[in-house]
C-alpha cells in the first residue's frame, strides 16, 4: 500500500471526530429503510437482491438469482427485461404519463418540463431513428453531449433497441473520444452543435469531427441542436436529430434482453494510460441502482432529486437517469457551472424547483464555502431534506458546512461510498436508521459484504485501517473491462483471494463505521474525476519537447488532489515559462480541459530507483513540500535535492 507520510495525521484527525447525529424521530418515523434491512439482508442475502429485482418489470421471470464464476457473476438469470420499459412505459401505463420525469434549467436560463409521456415519445422516435440508421441490438453507440434532456433521451433509446451506450463526458478531447470509440467499435455517434458553459459555447459537434477522422467504425453522427450556429454536416455521415425522428412513430417495440446483456460501457481512468472499458449488465445494474436510490436517498413521490453530477459520469447515469427514473421520480437536469451567472445559481435552483434531495460532491461544497454563505442566505432552501455527497473523501468541515448552512441543521448528510466499477452506491448510511459521523461514509448497503483488509488480505481488527475490498458478488457490480477480461482480473481480482480490490485505504473506527482515505494506486482525484498519472505522463511525452514525465497528484483544499507535473526536456529544448504553459495546455487538448495540471516543474532528470523506477513517493513528498522520505534507494539523490529546491523557490514566489 501507498504509504503517504501525511496520511497518519489526516486518519488521526478524522477519528478524532466524534460528532454524531443519530436519526431525527420524524425522519426515521418516515423513512424507507426501516431497522433491521441490515440484518435482514445479511441473513439472506439472495433474497434481500431478489425481491428488488422482482420489483422491476420483466418480460419473462428470472429463474436463478445468482450464477457464480469468480470474477464474472450472472444475476438473475434466464429473465428478460428492457431498461427503457422500467424507466418509462411502466409508469405511462400505470397512467403516471403525467407525471414531471425532469425539469430542465439551461444555463443561459431556458427551462423545459418533461412529462414521463413526453420522454417516452421522444425516446421512441429517436429509438425508431437509429434503427432506420440500421443501429441495432448489440451494437456500440457514443454519445457526446451537454445536460440537456436529449442527452437521457440518448441513453434511453439506445436501451430500447439494445445497443450499449458509451456515454464520453463532454469535457474530454476529441483524442479522448476517439480512445473509446476505437476500442468499443461504435457503429454512431450521438452529440450536439454546440453546448454553454459559463456563458460561452463548447464546440461539441466540431471536437467530434476530428474525432471522427480517426474513427473508421461511426457510420453516422446524429446532431441535436442546442445552441444553432452552423455547423459542418457531412453528407452520408451527418444527421440533425430533429431530421432523423421527423416522420418516425411515437411508439418503439422494445427488444427484450437478457439479463446478463450489455446495457452500457463507461470508460475510467486506471493506472494505465488505457482507459477500462466498464462493463454494465441490464438486470442487475437495475436492480442496484433502484434499490439505493429508494434506499439512500429515502426517494418519494412527492421529492424532486436533483443530482449535480454529469451524465457523462456513473453519477449521472445510476442517479439522474436509470435509478430515479426506474422510480418513477422527478428530477432536476441543469445544465451549467454553479457560478454561472453568479455563485447562487445553484440556491436559485433549490429554491425555484423547490428540490427536496440534493446530491453534490465536496469539491463543489468547498467551492460554495469559500464562496461565502450570503449566496446561500438569498434563498429559501426549507424545501430541502436530505444531502448527500460523492466522489471523494467529504472532510469534516465541508460535512458540517454542508449540513448546518445548506440543510439548516434540519437534513441528513449521507455520504455514499462507490464507484464507475460497481455501478451502485456501496457503502452510505440509510438515513432513517444510521447515526451519521461528519467524514464517514459509515456502513455497508444492504447486500454488500465489505471489509477492510491488510496486506496479506486478513480482516483489520476495527479501529485499523488497510484496503477496502468486497467479499460477495453484488448485482450492479461490473461485468467487466471491455475486450480485455485479463486486466479486469489482474486490477480487481489478482491481489487477494475471492476479494474485490476497489483500489481505496480505509479506515474503521470501532462502531466499525467506514472512513475513506482516498486512492491507493496511481489514480488521482481531482474535483472528484478520477484522472490516471500515466494518461498524464504519455499526454506530456506525447509533446515534441518532452523527453520524460513523472505525473502525482498533491493534496488540494479545494479540488481534494491537484494535478502536479516534473518533466525532464530533450535535449533540443530549454524550460521557459511558455513552454510551461504551453505542455500543460499540451495536456489539457490531448485529454481534455477538466485534466490541465495545476503545477509543472522542469528537472535535468526524474528520480529514480536503480532499477529505473521512478520514486513518486518522493515527487508527492516535494510537490506537498514535506520533508523528504526514504532516498537511499535512489540512484542518484543530488536529483531530488535539486528538485525540491526548484519546487521551494516556484512555491515562494507565488506566495
Ligand atoms: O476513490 C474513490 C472515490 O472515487 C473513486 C471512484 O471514482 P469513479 O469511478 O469516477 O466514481 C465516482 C462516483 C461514484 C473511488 O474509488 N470516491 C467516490 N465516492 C467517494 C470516494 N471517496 C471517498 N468517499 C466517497 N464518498
Amino acid at each position: 500500500m501507498q504509504t503517504d507520510p501525511n496520511a497518519h495525521d489526516m486518519i488521526e484527525a478524522l477519528l478524532k471526530e466524534t460528532r454524531t447525529f443519530p436519526p431525527t424521530p420524524a425522519f426515521a418515523a418516515q423513512a424507507n429503510a426501516q431497522p433491521g434491512i441490515h440484518e435482514e439482508a445479511e441473513r439472506d442475502y439472495l433474497g434481500f437482491w431478489r425481491s428488488w429485482a422482482e420489483k422491476l418489470t420483466w418480460s419473462k421471470p428470472f429463474e436463478t438469482v445468482l450464477e457464480w464464476n469468480e470474477p464474472f457473476a450472472k444475476w438473475f438469470g434466464g429473465g428478460t427485461l428492457n431498461a427503457s420499459v422500467n424507466c418509462l412505459d411502466r409508469h405511462v401505463e400505470a397512467g403516471r404519463g403525467g407525471r414531471i420525469a425532469f425539469y430542465f434549467e439551461g444555463e443561459p436560463g431556458d427551462r423545459r418540463t418533461i412529462t414521463y409521456a413526453e420522454l417516452l415519445h421522444d425516446v421512441c422516435k429517436l429509438a425508431n431513428g437509429l434503427r432506420k440508421l440500421g443501429v441495432k441490438r448489440g451494437d456500440r453507440v457514443a454519445i457526446y453531449m451537454p445536460m440537456v434532456p436529449e442527452l437521457p433521451v440518448a441513453l434511453l433509446a439506445c436501451a430500447r433497441i439494445g445497443a450499449a451506450h458509451s456515454v464520453v463526458f463532454g469535457g474530454f478531447s476529441a483524442d479522448s473520444i476517439v480512445d473509446r470509440m476505437k476500442d468499443a467499435e461504435c457503429v454512431a455517434i450521438i452529440t450536439t452543435d454546440q453546448g454553454w458553459r459559463r456563458g460561452k459555447k463548447v464546440p461539441l459537434k466540431a471536437t467530434v469531427d476530428v474525432a471522427l477522422e480517426q474513427s473508421p467504425s461511426v457510420k453516422h453522427c446524429i446532431v441535436s441542436k442546442r445552441v444553432g450556429d452552423p455547423v459542418a454536416m457531412r453528407d452520408g455521415r451527418d444527421i440533425w436529430w430533429n431530421d432523423l425522428v421527423r416522420d418516425e412513430p411515437a411508439t418503439c417495440a422494445p427488444e427484450a434482453m437478457e439479463s446478463e446483456d450489455l446495457l452500457f460501457l463507461l470508460y475510467t481512468s486506471g493506472t494505465t494510460a488505457k482507459p477500462k472499458g466498464i462493463m454494465h449488465s441490464t438486470a442487475g445494474y437495475l436492480t442496484g441502482v433502484t434499490a439505493t436510490t429508494s434506499l439512500v436517498f429515502d426517494l418519494k413521490e412527492s421529492d424532486i432529486f436533483w443530482c449535480t453530477a454529469d451524465i457523462g459520469w456513473v453519477t449521472g447515469h445510476s442517479y439522474i437517469v436509470y435509478g430515479p427514473l426506474a422510480l418513477g421520480a422527478t428530477g432536476i437536469l441543469y445544465e451549467g457551472t454553479p457560478d454561472f451567472p453568479e455563485q447562487d445559481r445553484f440556491w436559485e435552483i433549490v429554491e425555484r424547483y423547490k428540490a427536496t434531495i440534493l446530491y453534490t460532491a465536496p469539491t463543489a461544497i468547498r467551492a460554495f464555502m469559500k464562496w461565502g454563505r450570503e449566496h446561500v442566505d438569498k434563498h429559501d432552501l426549507s424545501s430541502l431534506r436530505l444531502l448527500a455527497s460523492v466522489g471523494e473523501p467529504i472532510n469534516p468541515e465541508a460535512w458540517m458546512w454542508y449540513h448546518d448552512v445548506i440543510g439548516g441543521g434540519n437534513c441528513p448528510v449521507v455520504d455514499t461510498w462507490w464507484q464507475t466499477e460497481t455501478g451502485a452506491i456501496m457503502i452510505a448510511p440509510l438515513p432513517g436508521i444510521t447515526t451519521l459521523k461528519p467524514g464517514s461514509a459509515t456502513r455497508a448497503f444492504p447486500g454488500i459484504v465489505a471489509d477492510v483488509v491488510d496486506e496479506e488480505g486478513k480482516t483489520v481488527p476495527l479501529g485499523g485501517g488497510g484496503y477496502i475490498v468486497i467479499r460477495q458478488p453484488w448485482p450492479s457490480m461490473t461485468r467487466g473491462i471491455y475486450g480485455d477480461p485479463q486486466r479486469f482480473k489482474e486490477t480487481y481480482w489478482s491481489k487477494f483471494e475471492h476479494l474485490y480490490l476497489a483500489g481505496d485505504g480505509c479506515h474503521r473506527d470501532v462502531d466499525g463505521d467506514f472512513w475513506f482515505m482516498g486512492r491507493i494506486d496511481d489514480v488521482m482525484n481531482v474535483s472528484g474525476h478520477r484522472i490516471s498519472t500515466a494518461e498524464v505522463e504519455s499526454a506530456l511525452v506525447d509533446h515534441h519537447a518532452v523527453a520524460e514525465a513523472a505525473v502525482v497528484g498533491k493534496a488540494d483544499d479545494l479540488t481534494g488532489q491537484a494535478i502536479v507535473c516534473f518533466v525532464s526536456l530533450r535535449s533540443h529544448s530549454e524550460p521557459s515559462a511558455a513552454l510551461n504553459t504551453e505542455l500543460r495546455q499540451h495536456v489539457a487538448s490531448k485529454l481534455g480541459k477538466f485534466t490541465m495540471p495545476k503545477e509543472l516543474t522542469f528537472t535535468q532528470e526524474l528520480p529514480k530507483t536503480r532499477s529505473g523506477k521512478i520514486m513518486r513517493r518522493l515527487l508527492r513528498d516535494i510537490a506537498e513540500g514535506r520533508e523528504l522520505g526514504d532516498t537511499t534507494t535512489l540512484a542518484d539523490s543530488s536529483v531530488v535535492l535539486d528538485l525540491q529546491s526548484r519546487v521551494q523557490a516556484a512555491s515562494g514566489k507565488e506566495e
